[in-house]
């Protein structure tokens, strides 16, 4: 029986291809754009927000990787049923549990996808990270042009994820019983400053960084910018609290890494490791 992997082409779902492939397992892949996901394995053309693409990526599969869209995950969801699908591992947000978000997408958007399985007949596991440390790769382009970066609340305390390590979790989610039912929330192992990942990853490409603090209105703008749609006023706001509140207050770790792969999760300086040709020129 096949595993099927969505939103394979993206940092997540590469990962979780790869390490899919390395257990043994029989691996599809969907995207949106099949001829361009450079992917070792089938690659089926469906979109999530249009359920009914997934006809032909859903044949013979048992097990789904699901990235989370919530336009289509109701109808999704319905059509894994009908495929005979028998447990989906979600790819879901820390955000999902922050109340304090409201109806900001970022939250809601994952809330929707989690209520669609939750309700279903399907085995079901909501994989729940902080932020990934891919999200340092915002930097990069300044990094190689200037040497400077210009962030919001440097000395913000982070506890990034690497994102083979949530690969990783999913893929026991998948190829394990044990798992059905279980919401793991997922951090890195360490508490670290902005200012100090933009340091470890200078160490690592040999070149002095400079940091650039953005503050109040400046950081907001920031914000707005760095998300996008999902970035209304209810969550600007929660998230400038959040950034001013892990100023100097150590970022607190989640269990879900050593919980399930039964070793700590990679560092960030591991993960500047894997990523160093990013930053460089
Ligand atoms: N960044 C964070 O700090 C963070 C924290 C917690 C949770 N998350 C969750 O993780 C997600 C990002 O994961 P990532 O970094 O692995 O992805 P990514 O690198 O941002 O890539 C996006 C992936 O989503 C797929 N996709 C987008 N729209 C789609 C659609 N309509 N139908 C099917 N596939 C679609 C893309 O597939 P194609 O383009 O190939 O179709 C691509 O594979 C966020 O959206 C959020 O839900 C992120």
């Amino acid at each position: 029986m096949t595993i099927l992997v969505t939103g394979a082409t993206g940092n997540v779902g590469r990962a979780v291809v790869t390490q899919l492939l390395e257990a043994g397992a029989d691996v599809r892949a969907t995207s949106r754009y099949p001829e361009t996901a450079g992917l070792p394995v089938d690659v089926k053309a469906a979109d999530l927000a249009n359920p009914s693409s997934f006809e032909q990526a859903l044949d013979n599969v048992e097990k789904v990787f699901l990235f989370p869209n919530p336009a289509g995950a109701q109808g999704f969801v319905d059509l894994a049923e009908a495929a005979g699908v028998q447990r989906i591992v979600l790819l879901s947000s820390q955000a999902a549990a922050h109340e304090e978000y409201g109806d900001a997408p970022m939250r809601t958007m994952h809330v929707i996808v989690e209520q669609a399985l939750a309700k279903s007949s399907l085995e079901w596991t909501f994989l729940r990270p902080g932020g990934f440390a891919t999200n340092t790769l915002l930097w990069a382009q300044s990094i190689k042009d200037t040497g400077r970066v210009r962030i919001p609340y440097a000395d913000m305390n982070t506890n990034s994820i690497h994102e083979d390590d949530i690969a990783a979790v999913a893929v026991r989610a998948l190829l394990e019983d044990g798992h059905a039912g279980n919401v793991y929330e997922l951090t890195g192992p360490e508490s670290l400053t902005q200012r100090r990942q933009i340091e470890l990853i200078g160490e690592v490409i040999g070149k002095e960084i400079e940091v650039i603090d953005q503050r109040g209105a400046e950081a907001r703008a920031a914000l707005k910018a760095q998300f996008g749609p999902y970035a209304n006023d209810h969550f600007l706001d929660s998230m400038l609290k959040i950034y001013q509140s892990a100023v100097g207050r150590p970022a607190d770790m989640a269990t879900g890494v050593d919980e399930v792969l039964g070793r700590p999760g990679r560092t960030f300086a591991e993960w500047v490791q894997d990523h160093k040709a990013d930053f460089v020129a």
